[in-house]
């Protein structure tokens, strides 16, 4: 299956793409993921990206599209995939169709996950982040880890993500309804889009996603 997860910073777009890349057995390819881990290796396309995440900017397209190209023609991606970050706006949606196309392949479903705002600013409030692997996400309150600071899947030390104070929380939303909420509308001409409610317990929201999945992808 070929998924696109769309929705807000802090909807939970990477905590449901962990539990659904496993359910549906395909990889989960995180933009924000990958330019962190470019990020703590010190690579220059890390160095690239760093000022406008820390910002709350988009890493410009001429960098993110190569990137999210290269790591889907990684073998394991052959047979699909879970994008969480990628599109984020028209420039690049338009780009991963040429890209699928270009292999004769499409998307199967665009999996948009809808949170109300003053939830999506607690949930980055609390947020805690896996230095070792950004992938690995808790909560000060929703997902406690089993000892404080420490992740759970790695041992690694948690972290509050640079770009989560408030002022840049505020400035990603705003990227968010401007940039790329609009594919929103595109992918929805193309009758892919499937709509559920993030809201409530993490197991709860992947059970929603999964049974959406079957009924509409
Ligand atoms: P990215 O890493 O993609 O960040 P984001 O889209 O802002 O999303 P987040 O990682 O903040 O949130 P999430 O939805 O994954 O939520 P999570 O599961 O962690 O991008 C960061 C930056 O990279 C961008 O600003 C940009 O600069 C750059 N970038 C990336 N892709 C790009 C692209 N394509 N083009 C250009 N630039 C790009 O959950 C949040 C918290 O809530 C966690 O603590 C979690 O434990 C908790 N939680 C999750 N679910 C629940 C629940 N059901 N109940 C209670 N708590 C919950
Ligand atoms: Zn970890």
């Amino acid at each position: 299956m070929r998924i696109v997860l769309v929705g807000p910073p802090g909807a939970g777009k990477g905590t449901q793409a962990a539990y659904l890349a496993t359910n549906l057995s395909i990889p989960h390819i995180s933009t924000g993921d990958l330019f962190r881990a470019n990020m703590s290796q010190g690579t220059p396309l890390g160095e690239q990206a760093k000022q406008y995440m820390n910002a709350g900017e988009l890493v410009p397209d001429e960098v993110t599209i190569g990137m999210a190209k290269d790591r889907l023609e990684e073998a394991d991606a052959v047979e699909g995939f879970l994008l969480d970050g990628f599109p984020r706006n028209l420039n690049q949606a338009k780009a991963l169709d040429e890209i699928l196309l270009e292999r004769g392949i499409a998307l199967d479903a665009v999996l948009d996950l809808e949170v109300p705002e003053d939830e999506v600013v607690k949930r980055i409030a609390g947020r805690r982040t896996c230095r070792s692997n950004s992938a690995h996400t808790f909560h000060v309150e929703y997902k406690k880890p089993k000892v404080e600071g420490v992740c759970d899947e790695c041992g690694g030390e948690l972290y509050q993500r640079e770009d989560d104070s408030e002022e840049t929380v505020r400035r990603r939303l705003e990227v968010y309804h401007r940039e790329t909420e609009p594919i929103i509308d595109y992918y929805q001409a193309q009758g892919l889009v499937v709509t559920i409610s993030a809201l409530g317990k993490v197991s709860e929201v992947t059970q929603r996603a999964m049974e959406a999945l079957r009924q509409n992808a």
